[in-house]
């Protein structure tokens, strides 16, 4: 067991002794897709000379080492890198995720409210509590399977956690395979499949007549997604879908959902509004989603009713749609009365689920104001990012339309939305920008000189107006647009379009597993934070983007020369390979492109 001893002796030596990291060959390919179908026999090479099935068989030849140390280090001020590299975290932080640890959570418990599950949310640690050493990958972690090989199977190495097969094997969300977890596309409430639920919800929303798309369903928001099986599945529909569940008792559902190439991202409906713009789903999606949206007056509902578009859908399936036994009957009834005050209409209740509609009825919605069945929220400003936003009790009710009649998928793409023009981006401005991102994508593929099949999972990490997602929808990947709360909002032009995204502050970790994104994209990410901020220096922004990507990943940072000159230096010390290039920018003047690629390393 080589990689046992390397380890070992590292924690048994002083603290700063020399170890080794090593660079693991890339391996040959991959791509199982030629390899198996999704029903065929599967197969996994044992001896493939590079998979390197276990760590006893690393090939020696590829392993070269480099002066980088084992060391648990944090983050401290002033920041100062070793002359030897970034420390490497010890392995045990191999699934680290700053905001969600559990143990930083486990001290703040006296001071949440647990009882709406507060300690679900984000709590970043003070900047001296977060580690300032890189993420290893686990033991015998292997490069993902890629897409679309992946929606089925992914290495188990890669996502070493038994729990949700144990519970939820005869559910069919996943079952084990040899070295690899299988995904045969079920979920608590679809243990037949999700394509047969998806058509059921499809004719339930359209009188046995049509599927979710003629439903008017383009964008949809699953809650609790487990390993994302509904999104999976509504691809071929071409329905966008922003998945999120907790990091709670049921194990990293989120990370299997990224390792099989899926959107999906961690956030917990508790306290505070969920990272998403206002009227910006046509569809809310809960299947034994474990939200209890009955208690508290409905708070989590009047969340849901934010979030979804004018006649947008909830579709709920659990117990108290269809049981009639324990308590669910008293739920179903609280639930029919909160709906009810909400004006929303109970459009279709069978097999195991119940589907409302929000309908636009101002008029309803004052009458139960003036009952006092509801709270009417004070008027807000829609330019302001729900970031860190307290849940309201109660509903916004619209006096002038503000909703586009927005097309389908994909003439949505194009969609110049009402709110850039609230917020001063012109017309021109936007078609401009769609065009420059269509040229600039060119040009990365150009200088990436990449296959299409080894990129899947992408962040755009300061997205603007999504113009670069949109350059990428005719290619197999899907696009995490991250709008910065401080940035002009641009977020629900983006969803506007038919794509997705979240807020977020680059000066806190982002809610994401490392190793989630095969290219993440910074377009003046850095200048906007300006190297000034306490905790967003640059060398805060590269730690944190080589925790979200994965071994092998790309790395886009586009800024200006200063900038990126400074990570060219940098890049050796946190393994990365990279090279500076120059293209014309917006104005048309040149201006520096650092790509750049973390290299697959591991503890050894
Ligand atoms: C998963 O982790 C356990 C120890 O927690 C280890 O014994 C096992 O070999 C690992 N499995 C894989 C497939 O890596
Ligand atoms: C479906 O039919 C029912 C009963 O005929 C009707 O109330 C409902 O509005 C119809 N729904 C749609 C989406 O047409
Ligand atoms: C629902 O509302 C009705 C009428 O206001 C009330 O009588 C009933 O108790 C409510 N049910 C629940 C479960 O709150
Ligand atoms: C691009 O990659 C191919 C094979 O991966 C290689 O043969 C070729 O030299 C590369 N081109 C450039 C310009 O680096």
């Amino acid at each position: 067991m080589g990689g046992g001893y390397a380890l070992s002796s590292a924690f048994d030596s002083k603290a700063g002794q020399m170890i080794m990291v090593s660079l693991l060959l890339m391996a040959g390919s991959f791509y199982l897709g030629t390899i198996f179908g999704n029903n065929a026999p599967i197969y996994v090479s044992q001896n493939s000379s590079n998979s390197s099935s276990s760590s006893s068989s690393l090939p020696v030849s590829g392993t070269s080492t480099f002066t980088n140390k084992v060391a648990l280090t944090y983050r401290k001020t002033p920041l100062s890198i070793p002359e030897s590299g970034m420390n490497v975290c010890p392995i045990t932080y191999n699934e680290y995720i700053p905001c969600h640890d559990p143990k930083y959570v486990k001290t703040l418990l006296p001071v949440l409210d647990v009882s709406r599950r507060e300690d679900l949310e984000r709590h970043c640690p003070p900047p001296e509590k977060r580690l300032f050493c890189l993420v290893p990958p686990p033991a015998d972690y292997k490069l993902p399977i890629r897409w679309p090989t992946s929606r089925d199977y992914v290495w188990r190495s890669n996502v070493n956690h038994t729990h949700l097969a144990e519970v939820k094997g005869g559910q069919n969300w996943v079952h084990e395979k040899d070295q690899l977890w299988w995904f045969p596309g079920g979920g608590t409430h679809f243990k037949h499949g999700a394509p047969e639920y998806i058509q059921r919800l499809g004719n339930m929303m359209t009188n046995e007549t049509g599927d979710l798309r003629s439903a008017g369903v383009y964008q949809v928001l699953d809650v609790g997604c487990g390993v994302a099986s509904f999104s999976a599945y509504l691809l071929p529909l071409d329905i966008q879908t922003m998945s999120f569940a907790p990091k709670d008792g049921h194990e990293n559902q989120i990370q299997f959902a990224l390792e099989r190439g899926i959107g999906a991202m961690i956030a917990a409906l508790a306290t505070k509004q969920l990272p998403y713009p206002t009227s910006s789903f046509e569809m809310v999606h809960c299947s034994r989603c474990r939200v209890d949206w009955h208690e508290n007056d409905g708070i989590l509902l009047k969340e849901v009713n934010r979030l979804l578009r004018p006649n947008g859908y909830f579709v709920y399936s659990a117990p108290p749609a269809y049981r009639k036994d324990k308590d669910y009957p008293l739920i179903w009834d609280k639930l029919v009365n909160l709906t009810t005050a909400m004006c929303w209409k109970l459009i279709a209740r069978k097999v195991q689920t119940a589907i409302w509609i929000k309908e636009e009825n101002p008029s309803c919605l004052m009458q139960n104001v003036d009952l006092k069945l509801i709270n009417s929220c004070d008027a807000v400003d829609d330019s302001k990012p729900s970031w860190k936003t307290p849940l309201g009790n109660c509903v916004q009710i619209s006096t002038q339309t503000n909703s586009q009649n927005l097309p389908p998928r994909p003439e949505r793409l194009s969609v110049y939305s009402e709110s850039l023009s609230r917020i001063g981006i012109s017309q021109e401005e936007f078609t401009s920008d769609t065009i420059f991102w269509q040229k600039q994508i060119r040009n990365y593929l150009k200088l990436m000189n990449v296959s299409m099949t080894e990129i899947r999972n992408v962040m755009d990490m300061n997205a603007f107006c999504g113009g670069f997602a949109v350059a990428l929808n005719s290619l197999p990947f899907w696009v995490m647009n991250i709008v910065p709360m401080s940035m002009k909002n641009t977020l629900s032009a983006i969803y506007d379009r038919g794509l997705l995204g979240a807020f977020h502050d680059w000066c806190e970790p982002i809610s994401a597993y490392p190793r989630s994104y095969d290219l993440l994209h910074a377009n003046h990410l850095f200048s906007h934070y300006g190297n000034n901020g306490e905790v967003c220096s640059l060398e805060d922004l590269m730690l944190e983007m080589d925790r979200i990507i994965r071994p092998q990943g790309f790395i886009i940072i586009r800024d200006e020369e200063s900038i990126t000159s400074r990570i060219r230096d940098l890049a050796p010390k946190f393994l990365w390979d990279v090279e500076l290039h120059s293209l014309k920018n917006k104005e048309k003047k040149m201006e520096t492109v650092l790509i750049g690629r973390k290299k697959f390393w591991a503890i050894v």
